[in-house]
């Protein structure tokens, strides 16, 4: 695992930019799982200034969304495929249908998710996974005691979850959905990088235990560090629980020019 403390989240939010920009450099066809919330609004916009202005490219790419609510209205504006189209996909030049989601309108349910898993695994697996994480520590819509192993599948929001995304939803709580659609832990973890985002001191508690906590499936987020390449992008407030946030400063800055994030 890589920790990579930033004074902002500009700065942050720019680092992965430009790892997605080399990523896509390299591989035009590349594989990029997308996530929602607020926290990696930064990297679209990143993206989008990079496409506008470098021509940056997403015409072969494709894209995996994390998550999505069950029981909203079809084209309700905070579904997580209205958000990613929204935020990302129609900004840029990625190919109509090459952005993809969970379906949280299926009928049936569990062959929706069955259904995902091998979309992914027949556009090859995602090369990037942008990851933002709960305050309990949940990754998608993995809530604690998620199975590491988990697949895509029907989740339930704990309570938290459902106040923090309030804000979402006219800060009434009646409107926030109980029940989501999720990658499992176990399909992130088969990304090929995993890159997870977190800003502001709401998130330091969450980040220690990411990061220095013991590995649990309490906290999902803590199946990061069984993952080969995990790479944690934080601001000073995000990183100001860690023990050892000089080390990993120390280490980021002084590591080799060519090896990325
Ligand atoms: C949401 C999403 C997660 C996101 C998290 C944090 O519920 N399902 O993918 O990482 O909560 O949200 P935010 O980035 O707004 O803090």
């Amino acid at each position: 695992m890589e920790v990579v403390v930033v004074p902002t989240k500009k700065d942050g939010s720019e680092i992965v930019g430009g790892a997605i920009a080399d990523l896509l450099t390299r591989n035009p066809a590349a594989v990029l799982g997308l996530a929602t919330g607020s926290t990696p609004l930064g990297v679209y916009d990143d993206l989008v200034r990079r496409h506008n202005d470098d021509g940056l490219s997403f015409a072969q790419a494709k894209g995996f969304a994390l998550d999505e609510y069950v029981g909203l209205p079809a084209g309700h504006p905070e579904s997580y495929r209205a958000v990613i189209q929204r935020e990302i996909a129609e900004r840029v030049n990625f190919a109509p249908g090459s952005v993809h989601g969970p379906d949280g309108w299926a009928a049936d349910i569990p062959a929706a998710c069955t259904e995902y898993e091998e979309a992914i695994n027949a556009a090859g697996g995602i090369d990037l996974q942008i990851l933002g994480v709960g305050t309990d520590g949940h990754i998608g819509f993995n809530e604690p005691i998620s199975s590491l192993a988990s697949l895509t599948r029907i989740k339930t929001l704990t309570e938290q979850t459902r106040e923090d995304n309030a804000r979402f939803f006219d800060d009434d709580l009646s409107q926030v959905p109980t029940h989501v659609l999720t990658q499992g832990v176990g399909t992130i973890l088969r990304a090929r990088h995993l890159v997870l985002l977190a800003w502001g001191e709401n998130k330091a508690e969450a980040i220690r235990a990411t990061v220095e906590g013991p590995v649990t499936s309490m906290i999902p987020s803590t199946a990061l560090q069984l993952h080969q390449h995990a790479t944690i992008v934080v601001d000073e407030a995000a990183a100001s629980l860690l023990s050892d946030r000089e080390h990993y400063k120390w280490t980021y800055e002084n590591k080799p020019a060519w090896q990325g994030i």
